[in-house]
Formats: structure tokens, C-alpha cells, sequence
């Protein structure tokens, strides 16, 4: 199986990155505090919901040792209106293992081992906040394999064979060098051009190589078991 350029997709990355107020420009090592407060928060909700809390997170509890040593309740309090609580009461706990350990694990498994933290942001918070290269896979990395390699099985039973084969687009050299930023421009590619409905093919980086484009299924994968 062949696979497309890290080259085009950074490439596109670096004219088209988009401004987020967890994203500093220039940064080679994020606050892993930031980035995983991020990634928690868009666990089930979207940028433009998540923007304003993170910014109010970040704000009265602006470091992991603040989180932790902060009151429960109001731990809870400011996340009121983001929804699925559950989030809020591991943020705090994992706050407090995260002190507890003297600071952030930095790799997957270590991540893993958090309260809150699943596969996808363990690979997420590796990626951007440590530079280690791998692949988180969310709803849009999904999507964007699903199309490049078009793969017309359904999810959910095809969600592992896309999961392997995500993890293999950063395979090449560039992407190697560059973790943090093929992750998020993977993120970025599937929630602007590469969208659930009507994709933006003529623009994208990887038309010339997706595999789903050619056969003009695109806007039909990745396809879903009825409910
Ligand atoms: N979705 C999940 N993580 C993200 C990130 N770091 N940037 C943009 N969208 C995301």
C-alpha cells in the first residue's frame, strides 16, 4: 500500500494552521499541562464550545499543581455547561497523580495509566506536548484514513484495520521529525477539508493520493453500520 506525503500534508499545515488558543506558534514544546486540558476538553465537545472554558481553565488553575490543590466543587463549578461531568471529576484526579508522580509522563503507556485518559489522548498528549511519533486516532483521523486508503466497510467493525492503518501515515521521515505537528495536521485536514459531508477535494494536499477521490466515494466514507 502506498502512502501519501508527509511533505504535502505539513506543507499545507504551515500555510493553513489554524490559530487555537492552545496552539503556540514556534513552541517546539508545549505546556503539557495546556495540551492535555485541551485534549480532555475536546474529548466530546467542539473547538468553538471548548475555546472559552479552556482559556477560564487556564486562567485560575494555570498549573497542574493549581488543579490539583483547588477545590473539588470548584473543579466542577467552572466546568458547569461543557457537559459529560465525568471529564471534570478525572481532570482533578488526574491532576493530583500527575503531582503525585512529579509531573507528566511522557510517553503512551505512563499516559495511559491517568485517570480520563484513553488511547487517543494518551497518543494525543505524547504527540504534541513530548514530540513522541505516533498517530492519535480520533473521528477525523478515521475519516481522513478511511478515505485515503478507501476503505468501504463500515464502523463500526472497520475501526481497528483503520486504527493500524492511521498508524502508519507518519511513517515517513518528516513526520518522524515532526509529531506534534503531522498529529495536528491530521486533526486540522479532517475538520476543514476533509469534512463528514461534502469534502473539499480540489484543495486538498493528499487529492493526488486518496485513494477514495479517485474512485469519487469520498464523500461517502467512511460508511456506518445502521444503528
Ligand atoms: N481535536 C482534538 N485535538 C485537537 C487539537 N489539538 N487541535 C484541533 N482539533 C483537535
Amino acid at each position: 500500500m502506498t502512502h501519501p506525503s508527509a511533505h504535502a500534508l505539513l506543507h499545507w499545515y504551515d500555510r493553513h494552521r489554524r490559530t487555537l488558543p492552545w496552539r503556540v506558534v514556534g513552541q517546539s514544546h508545549p505546556d503539557p499541562y495546556r495540551v492535555w486540558m485541551s485534549e480532555i476538553m475536546l474529548q466530546q465537545t467542539t473547538v468553538k464550545a471548548v475555546a472559552p472554558y479552556y482559556l477560564r481553565f487556564t486562567e485560575k488553575f494555570p498549573t497542574v499543581q493549581a488543579l490539583a490543590s483547588a477545590d473539588r466543587d470548584d473543579v466542577l463549578a467552572a466546568w458547569a455547561g461543557l457537559g459529560y461531568y465525568s471529564r471534570a471529576r478525572n481532570l482533578h484526579a488526574c491532576a493530583q497523580a500527575v503531582v503525585a508522580l512529579g509531573g507528566f509522563p511522557q510517553d503512551v503507556e505512563g499516559l495511559r495509566a491517568l485517570p480520563g485518559i484513553g488511547p487517543y489522548t494518551a497518543a494525543a498528549v505524547a504527540a504534541i506536548a513530548f514530540g513522541v511519533p505516533v498517530v492519535p486516532v480520533d473521528g477525523n483521523v478515521e475519516r481522513v484514513t478511511a478515505r485515503l486508503f478507501a476503505i468501504t466497510e463500515p464502523l463500526p467493525p472497520a475501526r481497528k484495520k483503520l486504527a493500524q492503518l492511521a498508524r502508519t501515515l507518519n511513517a515517513d521521515a518528516e513526520a518522524q521529525e515532526r509529531p506534534s505537528d503531522f498529529a495536528q495536521a491530521l486533526f486540522d485536514l479532517g475538520s476543514s477539508l476533509c469534512s463528514p459531508r461534502a469534502p473539499a477535494c480540489g484543495l486538498c494536499p493528499w487529492q493526488g493520493e486518496c485513494a477514495a477521490h479517485k474512485q469519487g466515494i469520498a464523500a461517502e466514507l467512511p460508511r456506518k453500520l445502521p444503528k
